[in-house]
């Protein structure tokens, strides 16, 4: 881990500061972790990834994603890529437009709240320095190993997207691509994208529309993602905090998309 990140890190809860400590077992087993000792904070960091959140912690609609990306984990890249051919929508095409819109400059310190498997991760200029947050251990686990193929320098970490383990503006871009339209909060993980975004930052946010919903809650395998959907598809765009600037909302791809981008006033 980076010091820099080391800098930027918080306990998601507490927001306290976190100190890497390292500990050698009775086998002989060096073992890392971030603690905060006044607030007895121990987060364990497993093969280079900090956890900072436990499965038992995870409340309200976000357990029953974090089991089935967990388990659809080593078929998502595929399974993405099938459900948007069968929506007539080109992957590469949508996630090199996605990523131009976020506006990444050289040097910026980018956060994606739910990376996956990293499928964009090719597209993230090498200038910047880019981190990614998932609830799914098993998309992690795809994206770690991905990271080792792209130049740019990536830092991983398991937790949600409601309880940013970040301190207050540590990043110059904040993405949400996907997933959201399941979040058990999505207020609380759109307030947590701003908290943690510089001032003056970009703010994007895309998942897919009620239509494409609709198509794919009958395919076996993806409707997994679309069954017991809890309510409706809509674009946060009432959930958004005031005083947010340049609010773009739209619908793209013949409406299977929805967008949408602000800034953090500067
Ligand atoms: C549709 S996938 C999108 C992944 C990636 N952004 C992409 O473009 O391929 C949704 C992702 O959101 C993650 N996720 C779901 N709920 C989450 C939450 N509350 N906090 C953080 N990540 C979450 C899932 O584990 C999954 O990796």
């Amino acid at each position: 881990m980076r010091v820099e990140t080391l800098e930027i890190l918080c306990s998601p809860l507490e927001r306290a500061p976190l100190q890497l400590e390292t500990e050698t077992s009775a086998e002989g087993e060096i073992r890392r972790f971030l603690v905060n000792h006044e607030h007895g904070l121990k987060f364990p960091i497993r093969d280079g990834i900090p956890i900072f959140v436990e499965p038992h912690q995870i409340t309200g609609i976000n357990g029953r994603f974090r089991k089935i990306y967990d388990s659809w984990a080593p078929f998502y890249d595929l399974l993405s890529r099938v459900g948007l051919y069968i929506l007539g929508v080109s992957e590469r095409k949508l996630r090199k437009e996605f990523i131009a819109s976020l506006e990444i400059k050289e040097g910026d310190r980018v956060l994606a709240t739910s990376v996956g498997t990293g499928a964009d991760l090719h597209l993230i200029p090498q200038t910047c320095k880019f981190y990614g947050l998932d609830l799914s251990d098993g998309m992690l686990r795809i994206c770690r190993n991905k990271m080792r193929k792209v130049g740019v320098p990536v830092e991983l970490f398991l937790g949600q997207a409601e309880h940013l383990p970040f301190k207050d503006g540590a990043f110059d871009v904040v993405y949400q691509m996907g997933g959201i339209n399941f979040f058990s909060d999505q207020e609380k993980a759109i307030r947590e994208m701003v908290r943690v975004a510089k001032n003056g930052s970009k703010i994007v946010i895309m998942d897919e529309t009620e239509q494409v919903a609709r198509t794919l809650e009958n395919i076996p395998g993806i409707n997994a993602w679309f069954r017991h959907q809890h309510r409706p598809i809509v674009p946060p765009t009432a959930l958004v905090p005031e005083g947010m600037e340049q609010m773009e909302s739209c619908e793209l791809y013949d409406g299977q998309a929805w967008y949408l981008s602000f800034r953090k006033p500067a």
